[in-house]
């Protein structure tokens, strides 16, 4: 129902966003959207690129007087950057000099720099880090933000935070109101909702930049207000889980994705792990005494929140650099070192974010279809009355 697609190199003229299935009707806010942009630019640990640019996005084709018009929709991101990189990426073959100084021969373990390489057949890992590169996460988080404001006009609501910065873990369970207050927060610098907590996870993304080394970790994606039965058990690639999966493992740097206690479920009894089914008689419906399963079950959304979680790797790109071979000369060299970040989890959380919006909306489309927003809205309030005489 929901299509997207992004294109854009990390130091390209501009990152671009398509996104298709969107009803008409759908009040578009650009504020919305740059904020979600800025969002991404935050947290503590991140390089010096983010202190250049300040992405905000244009709209070319889709959105007419402040709403989606039911047409595709495109957008662009400007890379600030890009002065620095025209002679060095033009478009057009060059024998500028410049176009030569940034060969990148030296690939980067952790990076797709040698397997790109090999691959597409170049020299020149240039070319791969280029699109690999998580800048593209721009694009996806612009996108993300229509897909927000969709979920929005029916009261559904994403937000996350960072439950653990390298060795340091938030060992509390926090609740919906201290996650949605904490992503308002944007001068919390790690986005976690304990400050006594997040001071220590400061202190170790310091030790690892002063060590030349790089920190990973654990952000968590919530979703609330999610109604009964979005996805579906009767099929392998309808089922919400399989789809959340995929859409943040192919967040740049996540290495694994948890859905309610997926992890601690696996070295647990059955009898620890359920959550047992109530009727709640005055408000007329079914309750679950805890949310272990994260609001998914058999592939379905089962109205409680639904929580996901992102475990990113620490940034490949080190200061103390890696040892590798160069891929021209074959000699042993060390790793190209770029500009880098040295912690990202609050920036991925913020991907992870539009991530699971996308997917949560074209579920969404898929059970109420519609192609204008009161259309979508009628089919789901009369889903709702089912739901409530069930
Ligand atoms: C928001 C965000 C920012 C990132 N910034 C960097 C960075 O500055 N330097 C770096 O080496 N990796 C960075 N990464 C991770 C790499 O893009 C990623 O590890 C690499 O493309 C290889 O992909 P993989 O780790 O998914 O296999 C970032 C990831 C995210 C989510």
């Amino acid at each position: 129902m929901l299509r997207f697609y992004t294109a854009g190199e990390s130091h390209g003229q501009a990152l671009l966003a398509f996104l298709s299935g969107l009803p008409a009707g759908l009040r578009v806010e650009m504020g919305v959207i740059n904020h979600e942009l800025h969002r991404r630019q935050l947290g503590y640990g991140r390089g010096g690129r983010q202190k250049i640019e300040k992405d905000t996005a244009e709209i070319f084709a889709g959105v007419r007087h402040g709403q989606t018009i039911g047409a595709p929709i495109a957008l662009r991101i400007e890379n600030r950057d890009w002065a620095n990189w025209e002679k060095i990426l033009p478009v057009e073959a060059s024998e500028a000099a410049e176009t030569k100084s940034r060969k990148l021969t030296a690939p980067r373990p952790g990076h797709a720099d040698l397997a790109g390489s090999q691959k597409f057949h170049f020299h020149d890992a240039r070319y791969v880090l280029e699109r690999a590169s998580a800048r593209e996460t721009a694009a996806r988080v612009a996108a993300g933000a229509f897909a927000k404001q969709l979920l929005n006009e029916f009261a559904l609501e994403i937000a996350s935070h960072t439950i653990q910065v390298g060795h340091v873990r938030l060992e509390r369970a926090a609740n919906w109101e201290e996650i949605r207050d904490i992503c308002k927060d944007l001068a919390s610098p790690l986005r976690c909702v304990d400050a006594a907590v997040q001071e220590k996870m400061k202190a170790e993304v310091d030790a690892a930049l002063k060590a030349g080394d790089t920190v990973g970790g654990v952000f968590e994606v919530v979703a609330h207000n999610v109604p009964v039965g979005l996805g579906s058990h009767a099929q392998w690639d309808e089922k919400l889980d399989g789809k959340l999966a995929q859409a943040l493992m192919s967040v740049q740097a996540v290495k694994a994705v948890e859905i309610g206690s997926g992890i601690l479920a696996a070295g647990s009894y059955g009898s620890e792990v359920q959550d047992e089914i109530s009727y709640d008689q005055a408000a007329r419906r079914f309750r679950r005494s805890s949310n272990r399963a994260g609001g998914l079950e058999g592939g379905i959304t089962n109205g409680e929140d639904l929580v996901i979680r992102g475990y990113l790797k620490p940034i490949s790109t080190l200061r103390k650099a890696l040892g590798t071979a160069d891929m021209v000369t074959k000699e042993p060299v060390q790793a190209a070192y770029e500009r880098s970040d040295w912690c990202v989890v609050p920036a991925g959380g913020v991907a992870g974010e539009a991530m699971v919006a996308l997917v949560l909306a074209d579920a969404f489309l898929q059970k109420f279809g519609g192609d204008s927003l009161a259309e979508t809205r009628r089919n789901f309030e009369s889903y709702g009355r089912q739901i409530d005489e069930f």
